[in-house]
């Protein structure tokens, strides 16, 4: 029988998880939003069984839910999350985790406690060229990882002016919180070590700049505050010895949107690189996927050539936690390594507010 899953937010990425889950074979049986109005719009003309104003009613009508995935802004990933675990559903939670480690650490009890599955939408690694240089690294071909660099840069990307994103109470902050893909994906790589000193910069730049405004996000809110950062710059140590470079921004002076992990490993070092088209949006961009490496006495650079996938992983995040629940498929991550990631971000905010190295324990 298939899975019976209910979507909590009817936002800009509800979307994603409908296609997912009813990729992978499962039904969406509810969708629950504050707003009933988006949730009855996202409901038409998709199989979703019924239209809720909150999880909690949702969970009353629908008790034979099997999992609930968690779409509302960041400042409700905790309560909702819980809420689910504790009515013993599988929880998939989109991106940031939580607002910081503290919450993660109770989402993670909970899901415990629940038994249950709690995943989260680090999307980037279901990327296809992600999943091939995995796999490569998995089989040994880039030896130890010493070091890597994560960048998710962007020119002129604030989300929208005094919506949740820029509200820093309902959103955690800007950039570091909402862009955590790239540090994901090369802790990833890198096997999750465990981190071991932070030493960050955040800066505030435009953010009353209208021309940083980004083509996506939401509208403009005169209501809502703007008082998150624009950019972080950082560097991490791990208790293996490993080291990672970090840069992330809604709004900085670089040539284009680039998105990209790169490392460098004791067999061979590797890129995996989107540069955005010059508006932001997807229409002229560069992927690429490769390893750079020496073979017999000569140096030697391969292309990975990997599928397009428009959705940057999206779908197939989705489609892997129910594959995962149906253990047709390993989880692409866990609730542990959420809680590392977590703490990360903890870490850079607090270097960057003290102005020195800050230890991670
Ligand atoms: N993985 C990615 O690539 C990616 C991209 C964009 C956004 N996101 C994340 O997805 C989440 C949602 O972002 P979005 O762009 O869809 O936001 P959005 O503002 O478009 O939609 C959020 C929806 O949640 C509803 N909502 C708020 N609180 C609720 C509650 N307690 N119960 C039920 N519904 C509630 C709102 O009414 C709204 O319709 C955020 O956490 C964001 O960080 C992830």
């Amino acid at each position: 029988m298939a899975l019976k899953v209910g979507i909590v937010g009817a936002g800009g990425m509800a979307s994603y998880h409908y296609d997912g889950f009813t990729a992978a074979g499962a039904e969406v049986a509810a969708i629950a939003d504050t707003d009933t109005e988006r949730a009855k719009a996202f409901a038409k003309g998709r199989a979703v069984g019924a239209v809720y104003a909150s999880l909690a009613a949702m969970l009353d009508a629908l008790p034979d839910l099997d999992a609930v995935s968690v779409v509302t802004p960041n400042k409700f990933h905790k309560p909702v999350s819980i809420e689910a675990l504790n009515a013993g559903k599988h929880v998939f939670c989109e991106k940031p985790p939580a607002l910081n480690a503290a919450e993660m650490e109770e989402m993670f009890a909970a899901s415990k406690k629940a038994g249950k599955i709690l995943m989260f939408d680090f999307n980037n690694r279901a990327r296809p060229e992600c999943r091939a240089m995995m796999r490569y690294i998995k089989e040994g071909a880039a030896g130890t990882i010493n070091s890597a660099q994560a960048q998710w840069v962007r020119r002129a990307g604030i989300p929208g002016f005094g919506g949740w994103f820029t509200t820093k109470a309902l959103s955690g902050g800007g950039p570091v919180i909402d862009l955590p893909h790239m540090l994901d994906l090369a802790l990833y790589f890198m096997g999750y070590p465990e981190p071991a000193w932070c030493l960050a910069g955040v800066f505030y730049d435009f953010m009353d700049n209208r021309a940083f405004k980004g083509p996506w996000g939401i509208p403009d809110s005169a209501s809502g505050a703007t008082d998150v950062e624009s950019s972080c710059h950082a560097m991490l140590s791990f208790r293996t010895g490993q080291t990672l470079m970090i840069r992330c921004s809604w709004a900085e002076f670089v040539e284009r949107e680039q998105v990209s992990v790169t490392f460098q490993g004791t067999r061979a070092g590797g890129m995996v690189q989107r540069l955005f088209g010059v508006d932001g949006i997807d229409s002229t961009s560069i992927d690429t996927c490769r390893l750079f490496s020496e073979e017999y006495g000569v140096q030697v650079n391969r292309d990975i050539i990997a599928e397009k996938d428009e959705t940057m992983g999206r779908n197939g995040s989705a489609s892997n936690f129910i594959d995962a629940i149906g253990g047709k498929a390993a989880a692409l991550n866990t609730a542990g390594e959420a809680l590392i990631l977590m703490k990360i971000i903890d870490a850079l905010y607090e270097s960057a507010a003290k102005k020195r190295p800050v230890e991670i324990h």
